[in-house]
């Protein structure tokens, strides 16, 4: 997307889950990890005046069994960055964040971004305390600081062990001939956004250098079998899917209102789950 507005584009990765073959040609890859001290070389290097923050360790999970590498990764190295950005100013400074892991339960559904965050997990305390120290420079350093509050994101080419890794797993899983396990009963509730729709507000948000917290979700919620039911009529397959167990920790319910963000971009319509999961299926050609 900042391609195709002119920008040129460097993505700092240490492709520990990203993958080189989806660096968009007309991008200049610089193959290094967000905690390294010499970051600061490539913006000395780069002089960015946008900083789009999306590197993270982001296994919900795996952030409570080493909560000092989560903590690593997802605080200090946000951390690092903003060091750059006090010695080489920058206009804008995006952050993903995450609406499915700040918010936690017991609160209003649909979320909006005023609700109370009361984090479960690691992951989302260091997402939290990421935007708290993104807040601090920005009003320090003088720089617009963007809080985009992904819900569960799905679409092609999607890592399996992030947030939303449930839709890229059992369709791999039913790619392959195999059967994917529901954890507990199903009943958990998410909103499952598509990837594209991410990329329509990060183009927005940049374009109109907007700053603030936004909630991006479709503010649809569907549960763990509904989801599953809907991936095999979009891949026109019957099955039995069985159930395994419960993976304790995980919040029953995460919909998100993202009405403040749909509103500034003129009444912008969230694709549908039915929709989002068949273009995921066309492209990674199930
Ligand atoms: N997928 C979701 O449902 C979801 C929901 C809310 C927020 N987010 C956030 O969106 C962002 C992208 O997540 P994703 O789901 O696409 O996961 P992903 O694993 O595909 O992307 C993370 C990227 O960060 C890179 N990375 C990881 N650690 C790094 C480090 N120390 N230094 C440099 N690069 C590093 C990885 O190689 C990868 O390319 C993350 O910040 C994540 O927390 C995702």
């Amino acid at each position: 997307m900042y391609l195709a507005g002119g920008h040129r584009l460097i993505i700092v990765d240490n492709l520990s889950t990203g993958k080189r073959q989806n660096i968009p040609a007309g991008a200049e890859l610089v193959e290094m990890d967000i905690t390294d001290p010499g970051l600061e070389k490539m913006f000395d290097r780069f002089h960015p005046e946008v900083v789009n923050h999306h590197a993270a360790q982001v296994n919900l999970r795996r952030s409570m069994e080493e909560p000092l590498f989560d903590t690593e990764v997802n605080y200090f190295g946000t951390l690092n960055l903003l060091e750059c950005c006090r010695r080489h100013p920058v206009r804008q400074f995006l952050f993903a964040s995450s609406g499915g892991a700040i918010y936690g339960d017991g609160v209003v559904v649909p979320t909006p971004e005023k609700a109370l965050a009361r984090p479960m997990s690691v992951y989302g305390t260091n997402k939290l305390c990421g935007e708290g120290l993104i807040r601090s420079y920005a009003e320090e350093f003088g720089f617009t600081a963007t809080f985009l509050r992904y819900a569960n994101v799905y679409g092609p080419r999607q890592n399996p062990h992030g947030e939303a890794g449930v839709i890229s797993i059992f369709l791999d899983r039913l790619r392959t001939g195999g059967v994917p396990v529901i954890n507990g009963t199903g009943d958990k509730v998410r909103d499952y956004v598509f990837v594209g729709d991410l990329v329509a507000v990060n183009r927005f948000l940049t374009a109109k250098g907007l700053d603030g917290t936004y909630n991006v979700g479709t503010g649809t919620g569907t549960t763990v079998n509904a989801l599953a039911r809907d991936l095999l009529a979009a891949l026109d397959m019957t099955m039995e899917i069985p159930h395994g167990p419960d993976k304790p920790g995980e919040q029953a319910i995460s919909v998100l209102d993202a009405s403040r963000v749909r509103e500034a971009m003129g009444g912008f319509a969230f694709t549908p789950l039915a929709e989002g999961l068949a273009r995921t299926i066309r492209v990674e050609g199930t």
